[in-house]
């Protein structure tokens, strides 16, 4: 069946927020491909996925070189999804792409040299048969490469047409401060910063998000439901075809209980202000206004139905602030 989005996908259906300084809004929840997009998932679900969110005015969807598993194989389905589904609607979409892991044996497939990155990004372009990205990031600062080198690819991969913008993810603080200078200097300002950050995951707040607004560089969060944790995924357990079960998922099962206790008690504030945990923990990242889009992944439709409408209460009375930051510590 081909598919024709939703004619009122714009009509306030999402918000969006402006990235940092610069010209481009992305919406408050993005969709990141990282789990249940790979050679290991059911093609279908991830493509309904896709067209879900776009008919909801969800316009920004998140790759990496190596998501799948098996590594490059989210980037394929992509391609194949937007080669069906979105290739008429490629100017209303930003799509983003990643190196910095491990991708291919030898010296070359990962961390921030030149050569890694520059050559990640053609494979990454082939595979999801588009022309360009929107973003392009270094999804891990290098110890050993030089900054400027790595810097200096991100601004070819702009200059020569396969990227509209460069990121960085997961650098700390002072070297984000570092990097923005260089590309500046370079005439390709860092456009965002894609850090982990979620009520369980607070290291961005201690420099990162003041770095970011000095900057003039928006943020994306990522894994803002910490991988499922903060939904009411595993408040009975474990169930089947969930994120710990998987034996390639990245949350693991000895994670889960240690965190279920603070878990129950932020649901029951949810229950309180009418939400779901998930909604609850996305609107708790959106009410900082340095965050531009909150970074969810889903396994199905319905995920995803719950997870939006988070915009239903983004507000947060001081007493809800108080009694979560009581259950956090
Ligand atoms: N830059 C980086 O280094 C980096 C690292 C990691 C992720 N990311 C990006 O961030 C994106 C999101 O990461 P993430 O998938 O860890 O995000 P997340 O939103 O914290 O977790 C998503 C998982 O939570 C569960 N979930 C989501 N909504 C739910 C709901 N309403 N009710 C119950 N369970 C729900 C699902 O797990 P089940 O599968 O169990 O249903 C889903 O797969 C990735 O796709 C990627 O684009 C970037």
């Amino acid at each position: 069946m081909s598919y024709l989005p939703e004619n009122d996908r714009y009509d306030n259906k999402t918000n969006y927020r402006r990235c940092g300084n610069s010209g481009l809004r992305l919406p408050e929840i993005s969709l990141g491909l990282w789990h249940n997009f790979g050679g290991v998932d059911v093609l279908e679900n991830g493509r309904d996925m896709l067209r879900y969110a776009f008919d909801n005015g969800i316009t920004h969807f998140d790759l990496a070189n190596n998501y799948g598993p098996p590594p490059g194989s989210a980037e394929e389905n992509f391609g194949v999804i937007f080669g069906k589904d979105f290739l008429p609607y490629r100017d209303e979409l930003i799509i983003s792409t990643k190196a910095g892991y491990l991708m291919w044996p030898g010296p070359y497939g990962e961390w921030g040299s030149r050569k890694y990155l520059l050559s990640s990004l053609d494979q990454s372009l082939n595979r999801m048969g588009l022309k360009y990205v929107d973003i392009f990031y270094s999804h891990r600062p290098d110890p050993e490469t030089p900054l400027e080198e790595t810097m200096m690819a991100l601004d070819q991969a702009v200059r020569s047409g396969r990227a509209l913008y460069a990121g960085i993810s997961n650098y700390p603080a002072e070297l984000t401060k570092k990097a923005s200078a260089i590309l500046k200097q370079l005439g390709t300002p860092c456009l965002i910063h894609q850090p982990k950050y979620s009520m369980f995951e607070r290291w961005v707040e201690d420099g990162l998000l003041n770095v970011a607004e000095d900057e003039g560089i928006g943020i994306i969060a990522f894994s803002p439901l910490a991988q499922g944790l903060l939904t009411n995924r595993y408040l009975d357990g474990i169930p089947d075809g969930s994120r710990a079960a998987k034996s390639w998922g990245f949350l693991k099962k000895d994670q889960v209980a240690p965190a279920i206790a603070k878990v129950k008690q932020l649901n029951e504030i949810a229950i309180e202000r009418g939400q779901s945990l998930a909604q609850m923990a996305i609107a708790w990242l959106l009410k900082d206004k340095r965050v531009t889009s909150v970074l969810i992944g889903s396994s199905s439709v319905a995920q995803l139905k719950d997870n939006l409408a988070s915009r239903n209460n983004l507000s947060f009375s001081e007493t809800e602030l108080k009694k979560i930051e009581e259950i956090l510590k």
